[in-house]
């Protein structure tokens, strides 16, 4: 069946199928398989593989839908073996919420918390962890959610724990940009010592936009350019980098151009699906 001819069924026939592709490239999930590596986020990843392999804190912070998430997904599917992820996605904890969080995934029983006590049995788990030759890496995302200073302390104590001077633990904070700002007052001194490396995450540019495109387009089954130069240009200067804002306007770009038959996603279609999403 040809695209526009009416008969179609509401929003697709699939799009998919006209523009040669096996599945949506512009998804909303965090799929570490469409990672785009560009500059910023290999750097930002490779940071992140190195403080956990070190067992050192880091902070990692982004604007909102810069892809922060979808790292802390790569970071995970990333380390072998050898390491212990836990992820926290809903840091929205007060102290002894996070280290009731913090010994549940870590699978600290009913016995050693009732011998140790919450903080003192989280750090014989560590060290029967650490024993059984793996480390630990406690991965905190939407750590700007973090209530108050009490709760990050008690994340300060936790890395406390110490084995001939090394830690038994990574911890890697992940945030808004705002996090940054807050860290940096005056009651969050000691934590932010403790703090080995930092990034933040940057934006794309107008080259990368065009890349990241190509990428995902790519992991979805399709390697032929889809989206014209100008259709790029749109695209950056619509979403101003952001990847989040890319994939809604790319999604829907597609959509419009498959409603219209185009063979290629053009920067008028990207304008004019721009201008309805406002
Ligand atoms: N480097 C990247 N490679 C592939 N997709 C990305 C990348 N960065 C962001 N995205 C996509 O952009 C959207 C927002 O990313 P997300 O990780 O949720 O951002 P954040 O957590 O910073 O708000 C997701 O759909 C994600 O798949
Ligand atoms: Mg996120």
């Amino acid at each position: 069946m040809a695209p526009g001819s009416g008969l179609l069924t509401p929003e697709s026939y699939l799009y998919e199928e006209f523009y040669g592709l096996k599945e949506k490239p512009f998804s909303k999930t965090p799929d570490p398989r469409f990672l785009y590596q560009g500059r910023k986020h290999a750097e930002a990843l490779a940071r992140l593989q190195l403080a956990v392999e070190d067992m050192d804190i880091v902070l990692l912070t982004g604007d909102i839908g810069s892809g922060k998430t979808t790292l802390s997904r790569a970071l995970i599917d990333s380390l072998d073996e050898r390491f212990h992820p836990v992820l926290i996605i809903n840091p929205r904890l007060s102290p002894t919420q996070l280290l009731q969080t913090v010994a549940l995934r870590l699978g600290v029983d009913e016995e050693l918390h009732a011998r140790h006590g919450l903080l003192e049995g989280i750090n014989a788990k560590l060290y029967e962890i650490y024993e059984a030759g793996k480390r630990t890496a406690i991965i905190i995302d939407e750590a700007q959610l973090i209530p108050g200073k009490e709760t990050f302390e008690e994340l300060r104590l936790l890395t406390n724990f110490q084995l001939d001077d090394r830690n038994l633990l990574a911890l890697v904070l992940i945030g808004q940009t705002e996090l940054r700002v807050r860290l940096a007052k005056r009651p969050y001194r000691a934590l932010r010592q403790r703090i080995g490396l930092q990034y933040h995450l940057g934006l794309l540019d107008e080259q990368e936009t065009g890349e990241y495109v190509a990428h995902r387009l790519s992991v979805a089954g399709r390697d032929a350019p889809l989206f014209d130069e100008g259709a790029i240009a749109a695209l950056y200067r619509y979403s101003d980098g952001v990847p989040r804002l890319i994939n809604v306007l790319a999604g829907n770009a597609l959509i419009e151009g498959f409603g219209r038959g185009a063979a290629a996603i053009t920067e008028e279609i990207v304008e004019d699906v721009a201008e309805e999403l406002k």
